[in-house]
């Protein structure tokens, strides 16, 4: 079975939206197989975030996930990566649907309550970086 990566970054814990976010998960049906909470430290979050590195936003990104505890989780299911990535909705607030989480709660590209991995090969990276080999 398909597996993401998903975190909900410190703006969803401190808005206490984790719950809410645990339950789209799986009213869609999908599993959720691990969870975690951590606050994670800068060098974890360059090696997660390393693809956006030189990117205008990239500091202010390392710098808002490393301000507070996020909620990691592997997330199951047939095509649970696509998936996740519909239901978490746009990056930008603008264009994100109503009824998607970012939709319905975010209104900042940076403090976006979730992340969703966006490929099989960065569920594979990610699900390794945060959780290891087992
Ligand atoms: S992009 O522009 O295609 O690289 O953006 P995207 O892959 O959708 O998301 C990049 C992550 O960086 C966070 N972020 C921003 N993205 C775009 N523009 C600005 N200004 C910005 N600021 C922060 C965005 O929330 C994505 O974080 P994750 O945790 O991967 O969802």
């Amino acid at each position: 079975m398909e597996k993401t990566f998903v975190m909900i970054k410190p703006d969803g814990v401190k808005r206490k939206l984790v719950g809410e976010v645990l339950k789209r998960i799986e009213a869609k049906g999908l599993s959720i197989e691990k969870i975690s909470m951590t606050s994670p430290d800068r060098r974890i979050l360059v090696e997660h975030y390393r693809e956006h590195e030189g990117k205008s936003f990239y500091n202010d990104l390392i710098e808002f996930v490393s301000s507070g505890r996020v909620v990691l989780l592997q997330v199951g299911g047939e095509g649970s990566i696509k998936i996740m990535r519909s239901l978490i909705g746009d990056t930008d607030p603008v264009c994100a649907s109503p009824g998607t989480i970012r939709g319905d709660f975010a209104n900042s590209k940076t403090e976006n309550i979730v992340h969703a991995s966006d490929s099989e090969s960065s569920a594979t990276r990610e699900l390794k970086l945060w959780f290891g080999d087992d």
